[in-house]
């Protein structure tokens, strides 16, 4: 993810991991909006003073949740491409910007691979965390790339959040002492990830512990004939 200085918004001009008010006037658009660590990047910008669009498969929630913040709703489904063409594009009417898409939205997984396969499901869970990523990064980018702004996407590392998708398996895993992480925490992360103007960063975010890029090892390019290692990145 990347988040630079524009010279359109005088007040990203100074967008600074250490400086929250410099959200003030940032324009984002979060799918996934109407629960969990959507809703609660959603409030936590709107409280920074950002103008924020919820996108969401579910109106009703969406909306009430949109009220609740005082912010907007689009209806938006992120499997298909044209809705996040769609969600910018009211973004864009709205407020005539976007600096930060927050691709969220996401279903709960589950399911072998192997014995029990499932494939429908597999489509299914692929369709939203995975096709629905592309797509929104896919509309985003123009625009982003216009202001300078910065996506940021949630995937799971089996870092556990408490909020409705883990509904089902919650008193399972607090029985056991497994420690899960509060929306609040893992949204001031999304928010750390995309103000810190690092390009295709991985943040991982568990419970005791910091929100940090995760350190890949580099991947080693093609071996030339004369002994060097390339890359084309
Ligand atoms: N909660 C966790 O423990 C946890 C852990 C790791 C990663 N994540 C990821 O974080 C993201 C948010 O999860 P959450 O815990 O807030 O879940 P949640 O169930 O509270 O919220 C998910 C939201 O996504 C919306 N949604 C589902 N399908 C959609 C679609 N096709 N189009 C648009 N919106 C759709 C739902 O209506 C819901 O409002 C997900 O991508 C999830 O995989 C969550």
């Amino acid at each position: 993810m990347t988040l630079r200085s524009t010279g359109g918004n005088p007040a990203l001009g100074a967008f600074d991991a250490t400086d929250p008010a410099s959200l003030t006037g940032a324009v984002a658009l979060i799918t996934g909006g109407a629960s969990g660590l959507g809703l609660a990047t959603g409030r936590a910008l709107v409280d920074a003073g950002a103008l924020v669009v919820l996108a969401d498969l579910d109106v009703e929630r969406g909306e009430a949740a949109a009220k609740d913040l005082g912010c907007a709703f689009q209806q938006c489904d992120v499997t298909k491409p044209e809705n996040s063409v769609a969600a910018v594009e009211a973004t864009l009417a709205r407020h005539g910007r976007l600096d930060l898409a927050v691709l969220n939205a996401g279903i709960e997984g589950g399911g072998p691979i192997g014995d029990g396969f499932d494939l429908a499901r597999y489509r299914a869970v692929m369709g939203v965390n995975t096709d629905g990523v592309a797509f929104g990064m896919s509309a985003a980018l123009p625009a982003l790339v216009a202001s300078g702004g910065a996506a940021v996407a949630t995937a799971s590392l089996a870092g556990l959040t408490d909020t409705p998708l883990i509904a089902a398996f919650r008193d399972a895993f607090l029985e056991r002492g497994f420690p899960l992480l509060e929306a609040s925490d893992v949204a001031a992360a999304i928010i750390s990830a995309a103000l810190s103007r690092g390009t295709g960063e991985c943040w991982v975010v568990q419970p005791g512990r910091e929100p940090a890029p995760y350190g890949f090892r580099g991947v080693p390019g093609a071996r030339m004939p004369d002994g060097q290692s390339a890359s084309f990145f």
